[in-house]
């Protein structure tokens, strides 16, 4: 059964990693996918994705713009409306981190992920609330993290960045629930991504494997199956809520 069909998605920083499992995964389901990347050197892996995406039988493009920009992202969407006719589903996915201990975390370090991380997902919601508004339904789904809801040593921009997340996503589920605009937050737990990499590697890999239940990282894809139910009718009486997805490290 497919969950998705004529709904168009966007989904930002989909080039790689979750936010690429995400689009196969939306698309795998019959929706249009709209995503974004932000780097020249991603471009070929976009157009890629797209060709990919098309070859699944929807319609699916890429935009290079910059989520932590608010002028960006409001034409981003208006050239979605244009093109798609409307925006069913928005997943704010794109992320980054720069960790370092606070005696050592700069100004620029921490407004850089407070930036990228928290203020990309106000701009992307702002946007496409509207088309959403005029459809009377909508679903949004914002990518937060297990270490916004326990925080971690040597994150805390991070952290901050991933809890404001989940505080703005409560607080946008309150206050378009009667336009029956539901609003969700994912919180991965340690999946295999680039964004990984250095964790998934000999002595520090052993000790994060110690603190999973499943004792195993997780992939994009099992991130982009709990994306999909918060996408779909499948949740439909569901909305202000966040869902771990971390193989029970967040018991
Ligand atoms: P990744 O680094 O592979 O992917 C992040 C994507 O976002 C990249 O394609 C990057 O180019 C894009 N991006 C960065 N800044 C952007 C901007 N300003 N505008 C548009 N795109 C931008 O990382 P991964 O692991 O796929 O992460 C995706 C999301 O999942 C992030 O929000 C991350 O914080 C979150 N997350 C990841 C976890 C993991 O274990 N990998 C755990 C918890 C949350």
């Amino acid at each position: 059964m497919k969950l998705l069909e004529n709904k168009t998605a966007i989904v930002t920083g989909a080039a790689r990693g979750i936010g690429e499992g995400i689009a196969c995964k939306f698309a795998e389901h019959g929706a249009n996918v709209a995503f974004t990347y932000i780097s020249d050197s991603s471009a070929e892996k976009a157009h890629a994705l797209q060709l990919k995406l098309e070859a699944m039988g929807v319609k699916a493009k890429s935009w290079q713009t910059n989520a932590a920009d608010y002028a960006q992202s409001e034409s981003f969407v208006n050239d979605v409306v244009k093109e798609f006719g409307t925006v069913d589903i928005c997943v704010n996915n794109a992320g980054i981190s720069k960790d370092n201990l606070l005696l050592r975390l700069t100004p620029d370090q921490w407004e850089e992920v407070i930036r990228v991380n928290l203020n990309s997902v106000y701009n992307l919601t702002k946007q496409v609330i509207r088309p959403m508004l005029k459809a009377r339904s909508g679903s949004i789904v914002n990518v937060s993290s297990i270490i916004g809801i326990k925080g971690n040593a040597g994150q805390a921009s991070y952290a901050a960045s991933k809890a404001g997340i989940i505080g703005f996503t409560k607080s946008i589920a309150q206050e378009l629930g009667s336009r029956s605009i539901r609003c969700n937050a994912i919180a991965p737990g340690f999946i295999e991504t680039d964004m990984t990499q250095y964790l998934q590697e000999g002595e520090i890999s052993k000790s994060f494997l110690d603190k999973i239940p499943l004792g195993r990282f997780g992939t994009s894809e099992e991130t982009a199956n709990a994306a999909l139910f918060l996408a779909s009718d499948m949740s439909s009486y569901i909305t202000g809520q966040v869902l771990s997805i971390c193989g029970g490290m967040n018991t």
